[in-house]
């Protein structure tokens, strides 16, 4: 049995033993002693190559099947960790600036634009070939105070219009893509069109998303703009009514002509929800999304492990199935040209905030920056899947 299929077998198997893992039956605890199997293997399951290879990377294993992969960053993490800016590089391949392009940052100050930390991150993925992803022109919430108390029915058309021009334009060329809109669906909406209410629902109307990707698309005709939703990987009820409410929304876009080009699906994963995700019912949905002639994107990947058991050992498994669960259905979708992860490394997660705070390992890397069985779960499903894309910017 050559090693990769030695491998596969490990991962595979992580998977048939996790199958039905939901956290609260004891008879998953039987399913645990299953993995000290592989307790002797897993230094063996990260060491496939030695990071020093220019292709021992997850992108240059996402680039073989023509997949773009990266993560997200902070610049402030960035610009004063020299030694987590170079595995960035080396790891990855696109660049998303986790919030540096947020109104909270680029609009702190009223009536301006502060694109300090912003041009810091574009310079650094250019200086070191990153293609560079912007998150995210429109979102609902997250405003800075003075745009709460001055947005209203006769300034909001032009606040957005001014926003989008301004940033878009600013690194027009430069974007492989951006999340023009974030979040605009909620599955809970008394709307027949399932909108979340938003100042800019409020104050323009449903029109705001058709404006936001015109105006976006006239600043930048060559980035990719991408519609971006949270919640849409599993199968709970939420998940489904979430994933028939972005399909309409969508559906709805493209026959108006609107400029959207791609979906993005967040992916923040709930370790110990994973039984909630019904790989058929994703396929056929991704297959729908693809019917639109629409790319797909995973943009926000991470496994929450807050619920999952405190053993590191059990715990990194169970984040390394995860990921492997849910990229082995995403990437056989044609479709799905990107994966970026919300991070890279443990030592800067947004999770770091809450659940498991500093002991929370959702990521491909650990806080020392030690690749994990998550990173080889991640390589592993580039390596397996069915996919071949041909993304010219992987
Ligand atoms: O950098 C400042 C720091 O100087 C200050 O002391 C501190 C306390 O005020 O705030 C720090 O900024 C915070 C920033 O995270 C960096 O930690 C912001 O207040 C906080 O709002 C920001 O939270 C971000 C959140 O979006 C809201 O923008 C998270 O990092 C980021 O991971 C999260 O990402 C979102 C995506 O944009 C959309 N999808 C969901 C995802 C997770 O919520």
């Amino acid at each position: 049995m050559t090693r990769r299929q030695t491998l596969g077998l490990g991962i595979a198997s992580l998977l048939s033993t996790f199958a039905g893992y939901s956290g609260t039956e004891n008879s998953s605890a039987k399913n645990f002693t299953e993995l000290s199997e592989y307790e002797q293997s897993s230094s063996e399951l990260t060491d496939l190559c030695s990071i020093s290879e220019p292709t021992c990377s997850l992108g240059s294993y996402a680039k073989e099947q023509g997949i773009l992969y990266g993560a997200a960053a902070k610049h402030n993490t960035l610009s004063s960790d020299s030694e987590f800016a170079t595995i960035f590089s080396q790891e990855c391949r696109v660049l998303v600036p986790e919030n540096d392009l947020k109104w909270e940052v680029v609009r702190r100050e009223p009536g301006q634009f502060n694109f300090s930390k912003a041009d810091w991150m574009a310079e650094f993925a250019q200086s070191n070939n990153l293609q560079l992803r912007g998150h995210t022109l429109l979102w609902h919430h997250y405003f800075p105070q003075w745009v709460e108390q001055t947005l209203g029915a006769d300034n909001a058309e032009d606040m957005l219009i001014e926003h989008v021009q301004t940033v878009v334009k600013r690194y027009a060329g430069r974007m492989h893509s951006w999340d023009v809109v974030n979040e605009a669906v909620d599955h809970e909406s008394s709307r027949q069109d399932r909108l979340r209410t938003s100042p800019w629902l409020s104050f323009i109307g449903p029109e705001y998303i058709d404006l936001a990707f015109w105006t976006a698309h006239e600043a930048d005709p060559e980035a990719i703009l991408v519609y971006n939703d949270n919640g849409l990987w599993w199968d709970a009820p939420e998940g489904e009514a979430k994933k028939a409410a972005v399909l309409q929304l969508l559906e709805t876009l493209r026959s108006q002509g609107t400029p959207v080009h791609a979906l993005g699906i967040q992916g923040h994963l709930l370790g110990h929800e994973m039984h909630q995700m019904n790989p058929e019912k994703l396929r056929k949905f991704l297959s729908d999304v693809s019917s639109l002639g629409l790319e797909i994107m995973i943009t926000e990947l991470d496994v929450n492990d807050h619920n999952l058991p405190d053993d590191v050992g059990l715990r990194d498994r169970l984040v390394a199935e995860a990921y492997y669960n849910f990229l082995s259905v995403v990437l056989d979708e044609p479709a799905v040209t990107t994966v970026v992860t919300w991070g890279l490394s443990d030592r800067d997660t947004w999770y770091s905030g809450w659940g498991r705070k500093e002991n929370a390992r959702p990521l491909p890397l650990d806080r020392d920056l030690n690749r994990k069985l998550a990173w080889r779960a991640i390589v592993e499903s580039f390596i397996s899947t069915s996919h071949q894309g041909d993304n010219i910017y992987s």
